[in-house]
Order: structure tokens, then sequence, then C-alpha cells
């Protein structure tokens, strides 16, 4: 079974490369995993990081899966064009479970990993160690403040945000998170690398939500509330946010599909900072979906049911 290169790349020394090439992904989920594909279909080195090899197997398939959707799109039936596009673009990602090998000769490390503040920072406090003084470090969270997370590195002019949506290769957007010690360099060179590869940036403070999740959080938690309230079913309220507003999902189906335990850890963290705001009080339904593991698509089951 194909998987991932185990790591072993010769990084190349030329001085005359892109001031991003090689890029490190820590997280091999959903998110990590779109973001070490569409940074490889732009001619980055990509090296994948995860805990264990069972999951960097995991990873391999599904970029695997969607590097072919990607292919199709732009080679139509041309399926030695598609087989190229393919190998060639997960040829330039390798797996890794070496942490300090995988930063060596990294010009942007991308985290991925789980939203606890704990578990970044320990993370991050070993990855400024390892990684050489002009590597880049970016957050790809959407409940932590970029802030709070690179407190614990000695290069927050070195540190942003780079907020990806789901699904990766599909969505066009990037938001460039600044925090006042970022240097005008370091925001420069992410807003590059984004337009690199392929991503319409957008600037935004360090501040709860960004910009896309502060205005789609409290309406999916609205959502969620009316069908709690028995105001309208899951399915119509789908069906009027698609064919009332033109939204390409309706809430209830698009807050399965970025998964429970996103949402809910969102919004946690919200109420928590903001305890008087209503808007930000975790739903009940939400909360009970995340204790049954109901998480939405990506387990076959949250509001709705899926095959897998
Ligand atoms: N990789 C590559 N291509 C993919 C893909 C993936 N993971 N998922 C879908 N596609 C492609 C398909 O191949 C298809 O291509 P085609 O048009 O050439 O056939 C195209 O996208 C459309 O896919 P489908 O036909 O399967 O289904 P839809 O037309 O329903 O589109 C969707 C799927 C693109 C997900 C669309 O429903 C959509 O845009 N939904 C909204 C998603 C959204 O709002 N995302 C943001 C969530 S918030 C977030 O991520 C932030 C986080 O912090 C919480």
């Amino acid at each position: 079974m194909a998987t991932f290169t185990v790591l072993k790349r010769c990084f190349s020394t030329s001085t005359s490369r892109k001031v991003i090439q090689n890029v490190t992904v820590i997280g091999g989920g959903l998110m990590g995993s779109g973001i070490a594909q569409v940074a490889a279909q732009s001619g980055n080195n990509v090296t994948l990081v995860e805990v264990n090899p069972d999951i960097l197997k995991k990873a391999d398939a599904v970029i695997k899966t969607n590097l072919g959707r990607v292919a199709k799109k732009l080679y139509k039936e041309d399926a030695r064009a598609i087989e190229k596009f393919v190998d060639e673009t997960k040829a330039r990602i390798v797996g890794s479970t070496d942490l300090s090998e995988a930063v060596r000769d990294s010009d942007l490390v991308v985290e991925a990993i789980v939203e606890n503040l704990d578990v970044k920072h320990k993370l991050f406090g070993a990855l400024d160690k390892a990684a050489p003084p002009k590597t880049l470090f970016a957050s790809n969270t959407s409940s932590l403040s970029i802030g709070d997370i690179a407190s614990v590195t000695d290069r927050k002019d070195r540190f942003g945000g780079l907020h990806f949506f789901n699904p990766v290769p599909v969505m066009k957007l990037l938001e460039v998170v600044r925090i006042p010690e970022q240097s005008e360099q370091t925001y420069q060179a992410f807003m590059a690398w984004g337009k690199a590869i392929g991503k319409t940036c957008i600037t935004c403070k360090d501040t709860p939500g960004f910009v896309v999740n502060r205005l789609l959080v409290p309406y999916l938690a609205e959502a969620i509330r009316m069908m709690e309230r028995g105001d309208a079913s899951p399915r119509d309220i789908d069906i009027a946010m698609k064919l009332g507003a033109g939204y390409p999902m309706g809430p209830i189906e698009l807050a399965d599909y970025v998964g429970h335990d996103t949402t809910l850890s969102i919004i946690e963290g919200w109420h928590k900072k903001f305890p008087d705001k209503q808007l930000f009080v975790p739903c009940e339904s939400l909360k009970e979906k995340v204790r049954e593991g109901k998480l939405g698509v990506k387990t076959g089951e949250g509001y709705y049911k899926y095959n897998k």
C-alpha cells in the first residue's frame, strides 16, 4: 500500500528559492491533511507530522482521494494527467513522527492539532527549540488566541494565525491573523504564501473567532437552538437557509460537517470569556452530541446520519 515516503529528503540549500518553500504541517486530521495537500499542490516540500504511523497512513489515504477530486476537475477524463498530478503532488509530501527532524529546515510550521492550550504550549515550546531562527510559526486554531499560543515562544515576531476552512482544498479563503509583536516581514511572508497556495487572504486582529467564525458559529448555534425549541425541523431549517439565503449548506448540516467537538470548543471558549453573552451559551444538544461521540460527518452521525 502506498504511504508517505518516510522522512529523508535532501533539503534544498539554494539561496534563490522562495521565502516559504519547506512547510511542516503538524496534525494529520481533516484540516492538517488539507493544508498539507494545498501546499504540496503549489510546489512546496511538505512534511506532515503525526504522533503515530497509523494516523499518517489515514491522512495519506485522505489526501490521495482529495487530490483525485482536484485532479479530475483540472484534467477531466485524462487519466494519465490525473495520475501524474496525484503522484507528483504526493511525492512532495513526506510523513514523520519525529518533530525535531521535521522542522530542521522548515520555512513555515503550520499547527493544526487539538484545540487545547496546554497541548499547543508543549508543542510550540518544543518547536521553538528545535526549529532554526528563520522558521515562521502559525496556528490554524479556530478557538484560541494566537497571542496566548505564541506566549511560550521566543519568536512572537515570526508568529501568526493562518486559519483555513473546511474542506481546505475547496474553500478559497485564508484568514491571516496578526498579533501586535508580529513583524511586517512575517505578515508579508504569510500573505505571499497564502496567495501562492491559491487562497484569497484577508487580514484580521487576534480577536475571538477572527472574522468567519465570529459570524458563523453564533449563526450555527442559533439554528441549533431553533431546532431544540421545535420551531422547525432540522431538514426545514437547512432547506430554508439554502433556498432562502443561497447558502451551499444549511446550518444544521454545516454544523455536522464542521464537527460538533470543534463548534463546542469554540463556543465554550467564548462562554468562559464572555459569560454574560446569551449568544455564546453552549447549546444543550450540542453538548449531548459531543458526550455521545456523535460529532457529525466524520463519525457517521451528528444531527443527521451518514453512510461511512
Ligand atoms: N477535496 C477536494 N475537492 C472536494 C472536497 C475535498 N475535500 N470536497 C468537495 N470537493 C469538490 C468536489 O469534488 C466537487 O467538485 P466538482 O464540482 O468538480 O464535482 C465540488 O467540491 C463540490 O462537491 P460535492 O459535489 O461533493 O458537494 P457540494 O456541491 O455540496 O459541495 C462543499 C460541497 C464544497 C463542501 C459545499 O457544500 C460548501 O461549500 N459547503 C460550505 C462549507 C463551509 O462553509 N465551510 C466552512 C466551515 S467553517 C470552517 O471550516 C472553520 C473552522 O474553524 C470551523
